[in-house]
């Protein structure tokens, strides 16, 4: 039998820990919000969720971790400037749209047929270029976390694209990048930009003919309903930078940004993976679909891709910077003079 003494002094201890501010109970919740403009069913929006759930885990809940996919938040024109004026807080733009905050050198990721495969890819984005992409965001107010894969892109149209000059007079959806209009313009297409979320539209109308994506996105956003040939080009990488606002970011607590500088770690790899694997998955999607014809290109077919666009290369120098691409080249083993 406990005393009234010794269960009072319990009741006691009981209430005051109830009316004590328990940290992480009491106190609101840091919010993350983390805006893409994809389909949850991708690899960026994959690792998106994964992130949420890790942040909130590792941090005992002290981090929630608000996704908007599918530009429900922002489409992919307002959602730099979006993060800028602290409107959200994260973001996984694709390399090919940081010409828009004035960081031209992202557009290299965009350079034809540049990756052999993916350890040339790491070597970039794992390497001293990669890096000091990033931190050239510092001076626009954006903290560089990460790189995520999205994959290869392949050309879609409603004629077959077998050569280069399948593409003449096509009008091709691009995203904003110098690149990528010097690509679609060395094939004679010609390039529109359009913002991600409208490309569906865009091609159901016929405003534009065609355009290049890895085939989740060409899967999740239905495009195989109004494109009727794909062919796997796999001519341009598709990645993304996680950011964050760099004041939000910096002003964390310092523990709260390590749990989530680990919850990013787990999600890239997530991220990486799932562009690896998922790819297969969602082109065996689009066949059972049966609205589109998939073709592969023969050996001939990729080099006279690959002699097309070679000029792009160079060109791309001026834009670019002449130094600077070269120590891509010197990362990937991608050699301008025999490709
Ligand atoms: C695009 O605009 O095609 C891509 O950047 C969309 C995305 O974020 O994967």
């Amino acid at each position: 039998m406990t005393s009234p003494a010794l269960r009072l002094g319990a009741l006691a201890a009981l209430l005051a820990a109830a009316a004590r501010p328990a940290a992480g109970r009491t106190e609101p919740p840091i919010v993350i919000r983390f805006s893409h403009v994809v389909a949850v069913d991708t690899p960026k929006g994959q690792a998106a969720e994964l992130f949420r759930r890790r942040a909130a885990e590792l941090t005992h809940g002290r981090v929630r971790v608000d996704v908007f996919p599918n530009g429900t938040g922002y489409k992919d024109n307002e959602e730099i400037q979006a993060l800028e004026l602290g409107a959200v807080e994260m973001l996984a733009p694709s390399l090919s749209k940081f010409s828009q905050v004035g960081v031209k050198g992202f557009e290299a990721f965009d350079l034809p047929f540049l990756f052999e495969d993916e350890a040339a890819l790491r070597r970039v984005t794992e390497g001293p270029v990669g890096k000091a992409l990033l931190a050239r965001l510092d001076e626009k107010g954006i903290a560089g976390l990460a790189f995520w894969d999205s994959g290869f892109k392949s050309f879609s149209a409603n004629r077959p694209l077998r050569r280069p000059e399948d593409f003449k007079g096509l009008r091709m959806r691009i995203q904003a990048s110098g690149v990528l209009d010097a690509q679609m313009r060395a094939l004679g297409a010609l390039p529109q930009v359009l913002p991600f979320s409208e490309v569906y539209r865009a091609l159901e109308a016929g405003i534009v003919d065609g355009c290049e994506n890895p085939v989740s996105n060409f899967y999740t956003q239905g495009m195989f309903r109004v494109q009727r040939h794909l062919t796997l080009t796999h001519h341009g990488y598709l990645g993304y930078a996680v950011i964050a606002n760099r004041r939000f970011w910096d002003g964390l607590p310092a523990e709260v940004r390590r749990a989530l500088t680990q919850a990013l770690a787990e999600a890239t790899a997530y991220a990486n993976r799932l562009a690896r694997e998922k790819e297969e998955a969602d082109l065996e999607a689009v066949r059972r679909a049966g609205t589109t014809e998939i073709h592969v290109p023969t050996r001939e077919e990729r080099q006279r891709f690959v002699r097309a666009l070679l000029p792009v290369h160079h060109a791309m120098e001026d834009r670019l910077g002449r130094g600077f691409v070269r120590s891509i080249y010197a990362a990937t083993g991608f050699d301008p003079a025999a490709p």
